[in-house]
């Protein structure tokens, strides 16, 4: 990433566009932290291994029932085949044409196995749907083309927390989900901890995570919602539980000051352009979520008027830095050794659309706001301060 960084502008935006994906995944598996990748068959969380063990016996079943079918198939092809010389029908079998013993067997075995494989499938999707009193609540909300958090720590309905793309839990502690869509049907999908869960305008949908250990847990949307659908991907962060406090602690500590003059201008420049989409906590108000336009007038730190967000329209970047990732997880945000990637910022800025397929005129995805390379900078030197 350093060299990339070094590549002019437009070279690196082709190199985004083009390579965007494959970027990711080596950047995912180069990370000093275990990162678990989209497989289904390595589980590694409690409902992911309620999963398996499901899978396992129907498996073994499926395949005994399989190669049974098959010998016998290729024993009465062989047995009753048409020999040379022989006349049609000749050597043909008995015909078991109303059989009734035979036909109520062949019946009854499949239906009687169906019903046993029934009711394991019962048991775990009730297994699957505990709650647990100790839980984490977190409303996963997908959009058109990223995934929002909202964490209710205190259980009084409002979010303490708002995140995306990357949502943080702690290891070994139940994660109670309430999946919900703004726009299309998306799905989503973790499957190191748990099966794929829709998300649905108009209803919610619950889930539970519980991630074994620290680590990274790879996700990907796996309903097709439109031109981005492949650049929607997500990833669950487990830590440790006093790292998890301490990330709490941050997370809900205001945001940092702008500890450069540059920075203080990109403040300025992030309210008049970017505030309308975008929070960031203490700064902007949060209004009703509503497509009708900012909602009401609000004081900032400085006392002067600034814009009232919708909710939700955009990712919450009171602590940008804090992820790995932006803009549905696909691009980072930290060279290696821990540095903001600035330039994968810029570029953001500066065409957004070169970087990931959008149609903002309709909603979906950041517009081009044609901004002159020193707002950008501004910009860019202020976002960095927000971790
Ligand atoms: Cu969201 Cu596919």
């Amino acid at each position: 990433m350093n060299l990339l960084s070094r590549l002019p502008a437009p070279v690196r935006r082709t190199v985004h566009g083009v390579v965007g994906v494959a970027l990711v995944a080596a950047l995912a598996s180069c990370g000093n932290q275990d990162t678990y990748p989209l497989t289904t068959l390595s589980p590694k969380g409690q409902q992911a291994d309620t999963i398996h063990t499901l899978v396992k016996p129907i498996f073994i079943i499926a395949g005994v029932v399989f190669v049974v079918v098959q010998v016998v198939i290729v024993v009465i092809v062989i047995k009753f085949r048409r020999r040379r010389g022989e006349e049609h029908g000749e050597n043909d079998p008995v015909q078991i044409h109303g059989n009734t013993p035979l036909e109520l067997t062949w019946t009854a075995l499949p239906a009687i196995l169906l019903a046993g494989l029934a009711v394991l499938n019962v048991q775990t999707i009730f297994k699957l749907e505990q709650r647990v009193p100790d839980a984490i609540h977190v409303d996963v909300y997908g959009q058109q083309w990223w995934w929002e958090y909202r964490y209710d720590l205190d259980s009084d309905g409002q979010p303490d927390i708002i995140t995306a793309n990357q949502m943080v839990v702690p290891a070994g502690r139940q994660v109670e989900l309430n999946i919900r869509s703004r726009d299309v049907i998306h799905s989503f999908w973790i499957p190191a901890l748990n099966g794929k869960m829709d998300a649905s305008p108009g209803s919610t949908h619950f889930m539970a995570i519980n991630a074994n250990k620290p680590g990274i847990y790879e996700g990907q949307c796996t309903e097709f919602c439109g031109l981005s659908h492949g650049y929607m991907r997500m990833e669950v962060k487990a830590l440790t539980p006093a790292d998890y406090d301490q990330w709490v602690t941050d997370q809900t500590a205001s945001p940092a000051e702008p500890g450069n003059k540059l920075a203080e201008e990109g403040r300025t420049a992030f309210l008049s352009q970017c505030a309308y989409c975008h929070q960031v906590n203490g700064l902007t108000a949060e209004g009703e979520y509503s497509d009708a336009g900012p909602v009401a007038d609000y004081k900032g730190l400085d006392g002067k008027a600034v814009p009232t967000v919708r909710p939700g329209v955009a990712p919450n970047l009171t602590h940008l830095m804090s992820r790995e990732r932006f803009s549905g997880n696909m691009f980072p945000l930290h060279y290696e050794d821990g540095k903001p990637d600035e330039g994968n910022l810029k570029d953001w800025l500066t065409d957004p659309k070169a970087m990931k397929p959008m149609m903002p005129d309709n909603q979906q995805g950041m517009p081009n706001l044609n901004l002159d390379p020193a707002t950008i900078d501004a910009l860019v030197a202020y976002l960095v301060t927000l971790n």
